[in-house]
């Protein structure tokens, strides 16, 4: 089978139910029953629970599944002018501190802490915090980059997360959204579903740029995985 081919099968595994949820399995799910998320997220981490090949983050992380926003997201960055990211979750950070950032900052932060130490030791360069993207309060940048996190949390912490990214300094989200999707469903953390972040609860309005992870054309015209960029002021008062 092709890549390409692959990639429709399985985006058609995903989107042909719209209440589609991909559970932890459940070995590792009863393994952090009742835990909270920091706990559930180093179990995940220390379990290889998502099966990244080459990322602990999980299979979106590996280079095949970045390949279009390693290639994409230096332009956007130029584009709005961007001089500072916080890219939070960064997982292992190894795809976004891939590319050729040259003068903008960056800032990584993760729940799990040995994720955060193993950035520091792999990085010593740059700077890595413990952060929970719920409730801690953030450092400040142009941008904050969110991918793949939300799709993770239940409803209830993902707009949570959102309510305090609002009150955060940062400028700019550019978060993962599945553009076209019609229904956002509930999960236990470390589960995955894909998220529309225009529909209820979240509501954010039509974001400002949207950059197409997964073409929709390849897929069969199904809800396409996109980093949208928001001003954070059109959400902040709501
Ligand atoms: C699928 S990985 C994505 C990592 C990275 N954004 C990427 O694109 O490779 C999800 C990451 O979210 C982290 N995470 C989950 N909940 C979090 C929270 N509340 N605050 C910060 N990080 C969180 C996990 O530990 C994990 O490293």
């Amino acid at each position: 089978m092709t890549e390409e081919a692959k990639l429709r099968a399985r985006a058609c595994r995903r989107f042909e139910d719209e209440y589609y949820v991909e559970p932890l399995e459940s070995e590792h799910r009863s393994q952090v029953a009742g835990q909270d998320l920091a706990a559930v997220f180093a179990y995940i981490y220390r379990a290889n629970a998502w099966h990244g090949g080459e990322s602990a983050a999980g299979e979106g992380s590996d280079s095949a599944a970045t390949l279009t926003v390693r290639t994409e997201l230096p332009g956007l960055l130029r584009k709005w002018r961007i001089r500072s990211i916080l890219d939070l979750p960064c997982g292992d950070a190894a795809w976004l501190r891939s590319l050729p950032l040259g003068e903008i900052g960056y800032v990584g932060g993760d729940i799990v802490e040995d994720i955060v130490h193993r950035n520091r030791a792999a990085c010593p360069g740059s700077r890595f915090e413990v952060l929970d993207i719920v409730k801690d309060e953030l450092p400040a940048a142009d941008v904050l980059v969110c991918r793949d996190c939300l799709v993770h949390l239940p409803l209830a912490e993902a707009v949570a997360a959102l309510r305090n990214i609002a009150r955060s300094g940062c400028k700019y989200l550019l978060a993962t959204t599945f553009l076209g999707l019609g229904r956002n469903v509930d999960i236990e953390p470390g589960d995955w579903r894909p998220l529309n972040l225009r529909l209820p609860p979240f509501g954010l309005p039509e974001p400002l740029d949207v950059l197409v992870e997964v073409d929709p054309a390849a897929i069969g015209g199904l809800p396409a995985k996109a980093l949208g960029l928001w001003d954070i002021d059109s959400f902040r008062e709501r």
